[in-house]
């Protein structure tokens, strides 16, 4: 495992260069990442370029033996080329330019700011294409869906909408046009959804269609840049760091033509109190290991109080610094680079806080840093160790945005069964993938797929054939509710599951915030919320009944044998408690060993090597937690992770 500093050298005064390396190398800090701002310092002047002072910088780190990610600096062009040609900055939903120069203001279809974009990523490549301390680019930074709306990109969502239906009569048959008169009759009458009205307002299938084309159009820029760098940088790795924000590109084709996923780690400095919160970051670990469905790296992790963008949060108490870095590690993450090595003195986040504070004291943050850097060192025979799952859960980027079109119903968002469930399976100890929709599923033994609400043909039959072949599939409420357009579907819920679910959705009932007793054929009781799909069973067998409202009686989860494998259907939303019991069930039915001893937060996962497995257990509470595995009485500190190696 490699542990990293995010370095910003064009913040600070040379002379504190040489002595931050020295530190870093002391620590054992294996690489630094730089660059991704300082467009401004490589290009002060039009056509003027200055690398002297990243040479010199890397050179520093490379004596050191400390390699270097070096970023491409586009999120922030020059204030001098925004001067030159204002329409490089992006256009806002209400049509107006945006104003500030905060950062990320380029717009990614601007042909003057392309042109620029690609000359110093061009030189970049070339200048460092032989320097063997440059081990990798990130691309850009925190990459969001284009949502500009600029005439550029109005021209080129026309593009996209002409390339995908060649006619504006193909495209209003698609989007059910006729609806409110709003049929096109040629490619120009189309702009992107300007406006202040909720989108809810607009069409659903064309607003979905703007979301795949935002995407596409942030997918098409990471791709100018991937291909000028590896071509004059073969054999250098190429990644983009992403994160979950407001305009979540999709992660499968973000990162499609890239070498491996990063991602920013920022989990919570305050647990909450509410247990019902999901707030493990090892949904999201899982999620990002998931992308390629291999090792990935976090190229910035949570180094202590955050900031600037809002007021600060609690700093990270003892333990949480190393432990969340670990518990990166324990899902998939080889490398792991902390931002940013010392807090900002100044700009916008002089409050974000780093390893070391704005006094330039190494502090106690910074010592469980070191800490951190020596236990990493100890860890090599965790290279090369995989992430085996025996369960899979689906997450499709389509379902997301046209749920956050369409929000079905007080307190209900896609992510929230998604990570019920992976909650429910982590709480018995077993690793598992969160995976996108086209992803092999023909290993696992369970797939759970909530909320398939888009249909994707192919997606929907890969799931039949797993049944068919002995998989346990778990679906659930809103799926099969869209075609492909994302316009209803003539036919009884959950439409082309039906068949796989056996049974189907007589009526539904959108509840809300309400909560309707609910009890399981074992006579366990629960509450549950939000969505009540009212069931009737044709080949399936109901395992648990509304208990109340006008529907008592009726089955809310159902279970049905086909091919040789199974389908669990979830009409409804629980708490984590209902999510649990049901899958305590499911596990057993399906044979797989699990762990029944584990409290509430405590993560247990395992990687595989060559003849061995290591076995992480963490603690991701800020409490002592005692508890028993089998015979093995253990004790953790808060964030404390015990990572131990078996022969198999
Ligand atoms: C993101 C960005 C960083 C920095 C941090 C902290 O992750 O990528 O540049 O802004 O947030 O605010
Ligand atoms: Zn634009």
């Amino acid at each position: 495992m490699k542990i990293g500093v995010d370095y910003y050298p064009e913040h600070w005064d040379r002379s504190l260069w040489t002595s931050d390396a020295d530190l870093m190398q002391k620590t054992g800090v294996k690489l630094v990442r730089m660059g991704e701002f300082a467009w401004c310092r490589f290009e002060p002047i039009e056509n003027e370029f200055h690398f002297e002072w990243m040479d010199e910088i890397i050179e520093i780190f490379a004596k050191r033996g400390i390699d270097v990610v070096l970023c491409t600096p586009t999120n922030c062009p020059p204030l001098w080329l925004c001067e030159k040609y204002p329409d490089i900055i992006p256009t806002g939903r209400d049509g107006r330019k945006n104003d500030a120069y905060i950062r990320g203001h380029r717009c990614m279809n601007n042909p003057h700011f392309l042109e620029y974009a690609k000359r110093i990523i061009e030189k970049m490549a070339k200048h460092y294409a032989k320097n063997p301390a440059v081990v990798a680019w990130q691309i850009d930074n925190e990459l969001e869906a284009n949502f500009c709306f600029c005439e550029n990109c109005t021209d080129s969502f026309r593009g996209w909408l002409k390339e995908k239906y060649t006619t504006p009569a193909n495209m209003n048959k698609a989007h059910g046009n006729n609806v409110w008169s709003g049929e096109y009759s040629a490619w120009t009458q189309i702009r992107p959804p300007f406006g202040n009205n909720p989108h809810a307002w607009l069409n659903p299938a064309f607003m979905l269609d703007f979301n795949r084309y935002a995407s596409d159009s942030t997918v098409k820029y990471l791709r100018v840049q991937t291909d000028i760098i590896r071509k004059n940088c073969p054999d250098t790795k190429i990644t983009t760091n992403t994160w979950f924000c407001q305009n979540m590109p999709d992660f499968y084709k973000e990162f499609s033509g890239l070498d491996f996923v990063a991602y920013d780690n920022y989990p919570t400095t305050k647990i909450p109190e509410d247990t019902e919160e999901c707030y493990s970051h090892s949904f999201h670990l899982d999620l990002m290991r998931g992308i390629k469905r291999r090792n990935f790296w976090i190229m910035e992790e949570l180094s202590g109080g955050l900031g600037s963008w809002s007021p600060m949060s609690r700093t990270t108490a003892p333990g949480m610094l190393e432990g969340y870095s670990l518990q990166a590690l324990a899902h998939g993450a080889d490398t792991v680079i902390h931002f940013r090595w010392r807090t900002a003195v100044s700009g916008a986040e002089m409050h974000w806080h780093g390893l070391i504070d704005h006094s330039n004291v190494p502090g106690r943050r910074f010592e469980e840093f070191a800490h951190l850097c020596k236990t990493a060192e100890a860890l090599d025979f965790i290279n090369d160790t995989q992430i085996r799952s025996e369960v899979a859960i689906i997450y499709a980027p389509e379902n997301e945005w046209a749920f956050k079109l369409q929000p079905q119903t007080e307190g209900m968002f896609y992510f929230e069964q998604i990570r019920l469930l992976h909650d429910a399976f982590s709480k018995y100890g077993l690793n598992v993938d969160i995976i996108g929709p086209d992803a092999d599923i023909s290993g696992y033994k369970i797939v759970a797929a909530p909320q398939m609400y888009v249909t994707d043909e192919n997606t929907v039959k890969r799931l039949y054939e797993f049944a068919e072949k002995g998989g346990t599939v778990i679906l659930t409420n809103r799926s099969g509710v869209k075609d492909t357009h994302n316009n209803c579907i003539m036919s009884q819920l959950p439409t082309v599951y039906r068949k796989l679910v056996g049974a189907y959705v007589e009526e539904y009932d959108p509840i809300g915030r309400d909560m309707i007793p609910v009890q399981f054929a074992d006579g366990e009781n629960f509450s549950c919320r939000e969505w009540c799909d009212i069931l009737h069973t044709e080949s399936a067998e109901a395992i648990a009944y509304y208990d109340g409202d006008f529907f008592k009686g009726k089955p809310a989860v159902t279970v049905n044998h086909y091919g040789s494998g199974r389908a669990y259907y979830i009409g409804t939303v629980g708490q984590k408690a209902f999510y649990r019991h049901l899958v305590r069930d499911i596990l057993t039915e399906c044979g797989l060993p699990f762990v029944e001893t584990l409290p509430d937060n405590v993560e247990l996962t395992e990687r595989m090597g060559d003849g061995y497995k290591v076995r992480f257990i963490f603690n991701d509470t800020d409490r002592e937690q005692s508890f028993s595995i089998g015979e093995e009485e253990l004790s953790l500190k808060p964030f404390e992770m015990k990572i131990d190696r078996q022969n198999v």
